[in-house]
Formats: C-alpha cells, structure tokens, sequence
C-alpha cells in the first residue's frame, strides 16, 4: 500500500498542509480540538482515494487537493460526532476528542468540521461534485441513525446490516472516488464504475473494522477492542453466529448485548462463539467478495500505475491490522 501511496506523496503532503490552512478559525477551541485530530495520524484513505481516482481519470490541476482535504474534513467530522454518540474513549491511539473537551465540544467543533467543508467545496465551484458530497453526508447521517435504530437487535439482517455500512462508511469513499472521476470528466460508464469501486471497497473497509473490533490489539488498531459489542453493536461476525448458534448460546449473547458494561469474561465468551461459529472467517471471506468486485470496477480504464496504485489499495483493505 505504501508503494501506492508514493504515486500521490507530494499531494499527500500538500494535503496536510490545506487541512492546516482550512482549519484556521479565530475560535481556539475549534483550533485545538482540530489540530488533534487532524494531526493524530489517520489513514488518510479517502483523500488517497480522491487523489488517485482524479489521476486514474486523466485529471492533473489544481482542484484535486483541495477536494482531498474537503473529503477528510468531511471524515473527521463524522469521527468527532460518532465517538460521541459510541462513547469512544480511543481514537488513534489517543484519547478522543470527547473524552478529553467532552461531547459539547466534539459535537460543536464536528459541526464546524461540516459546514467548513460544504464553505470549501462551494470554492472547488462544481455543482456537480457539489450534489455528490452532499448527498454522501446526508447518506451518511442516515446510516449513523439507522445504525442507532438497530443496537441491540440480535435479529438484525445481513441485509439490513450491509445497508448501515454501505451508508455510514461505503458512501463516502465512493463519493471521493466519484468527485476524482468529475474533476477528470471522464465518461458516465466510467465515472459509476468509480463511485462502485468506491462503494465496494468501502463496504468491506467496514466489514474488516468489524472484524478487528473482535481480533485486533487494541495498540495496533488504535482503537478499544470489543467496544462494539459492549455498545450493542451487532456487527457481521456476530450475525453470522447468532444465524448458526443453539438458543442458550443466544441467550448467553443477548445478555451481553444488553448489558450496559461488559467485563472481560462476557466479551470471550461471545468471542469465542463467533471463533467456534466461524464469524470471522464468514466475514473475512464477504469483504474478499466485495473486494474482488471492486477491483473488475477498474476495468473499465486500462492498465497503468494508477489503477495498479487503486488495486494495491483495495488489497490492503482486506489485510489491514489498522
Ligand atoms: C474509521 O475510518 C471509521 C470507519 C469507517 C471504520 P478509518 O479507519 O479510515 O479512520 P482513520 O482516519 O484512518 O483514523
Ligand atoms: C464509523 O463506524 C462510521 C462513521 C464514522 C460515520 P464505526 O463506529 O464502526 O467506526 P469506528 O470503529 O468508531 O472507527
Ligand atoms: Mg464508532
Ligand atoms: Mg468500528
């Protein structure tokens, strides 16, 4: 993946420093609560993503940082919100932004993160690239709340569960592909493949988030393990158990899932049901689906190191420990 990074390294960069420059504000506290964030050491992923699908599209002026930016600045601020509304107390290694100024602040400054960024696209000056971000955040908002209608529900879907993620996560990755592809004006067949490559790699990004909420360390991946679970979370891994497990083994998950904290005892159990069950496996063979989908996307432009640079990306979804 680093190899793939190298191609976009000098936009990489100047991307940190636009960030710097957008967050400017004469508030101190949106200052500093965003030069945390901002400098705690993200993946930067969907910029990554922006800026390539811009190249891949033929696209080499200026507007494609900017827009970089714009995409992480989208990004963090459903962080800020979201860390709120999870009780996140790590992010990045770090501690959040909540637990540090508290949910006020991280509410307040995720507000300025999102009309900042609405300020900035309006500048990029395409209606176009306008109407895609803005319909990503709305979607966005609503698989954040649609997310909140089924914690707890040990009978949520597959299907209803791919919807949440392809909302909450997937739309914005495809957005930022979407946005590079329009900045290139490259044809409408090859601006949706964008937007499904996007769409597909976001889906299984979020799956393997699930995934390493039960199996990561908690050093490595930056954030606490198990915590969806103790939020009630029922994410794909714990799906496909509940599909397969016996009623008292249901009844041993319901209870954790009900549970408002939940020890280190409840968190192996379900934990070493989703093993015994192969929930892991399950969901690591469904991002590898849509990985494998997303990647015939990129037929659609023939071969070069930029699309080789978006392959290499997608692989490293389904490999990340991060
Ligand atoms: C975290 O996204 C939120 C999810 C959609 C799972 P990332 O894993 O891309 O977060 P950073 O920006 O690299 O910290
Ligand atoms: C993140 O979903 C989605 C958004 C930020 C909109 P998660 O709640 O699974 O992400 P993490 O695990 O907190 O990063
Ligand atoms: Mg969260
Ligand atoms: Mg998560």
């Amino acid at each position: 993946m680093q190899a793939a990074l190298n191609i976009i390294g000098e936009d990489l960069k100047l991307v940190e420093l636009q960030f710097r420059k957008d967050l400017q504000s004469d508030v101190p506290l949106i200052q500093k609560v965003g030069e945390y964030v901002l400098s705690s050491g993200g993946k930067r992923i969907r910029p990554a993503l922006l800026l390539l699908a811009a190249r891949l599209s033929g696209y080499c002026a200026d507007q494609a940082v900017p827009l970089a930016s714009v995409i992480e600045f989208i990004h963090t601020a459903t962080l800020l919100h979201d860390d709120v509304v999870d009780s996140a107390t790590l992010r990045r290694g770090l501690a959040s932004a909540n637990t540090l100024w508290g949910n006020e602040a991280s509410v307040l400054v995720g507000d300025f993160l999102f009309s900042k960024s609405f300020s900035l696209m309006v500048r990029v000056g395409s209606l176009d690239i306008l109407r895609v971000l803005s319909d990503a955040t709305t979607v966005i908002a609503e698989g954040e709340v649609m997310q909140l209608l089924c914690t707890g529900d040990i009978d949520l879907t597959e299907e209803r569960y791919v919807n949440v993620i392809r909302s909450k996560t997937a739309i914005l990755m495809s957005a930022a592909c979407e946005a590079g592809a329009i900045l290139g004006e490259v044809s409408s067949d090859q601006q949706l493949a964008l937007a499904e490559f996007g769409m597909d790699l976001g889906i299984a990004f979020q799956l393997m988030d699930d995934i390493l909420d039960y199996v990561a360390t908690e050093e490595e991946f930056g954030k606490s393990i198990g915590h969806d679970l103790e939020e009630g979370k029922i994410t794909l891994p714990l799906i496909h158990t509940l599909r397969l497990c016996t009623d008292s083994e249901r009844a041993v998950i319901a209870a954790v899932v009900e549970k408002d904290e939940m020890s280190l005892d409840d968190f192996r159990a379900v934990s070493s049901l989703v093993n015994q069950y192969g929930g892991i496996a399950f969901t690591i063979d469904a991002a590898n689906v849509y990985i494998q989908r997303c990647k015939k996307h990129l037929d659609q432009f023939a071969p070069s190191p930029v699309r080789d640079a978006l392959l290499s990306l997608s692989e490293y979804v389904v490999t990340r420990s991060k």
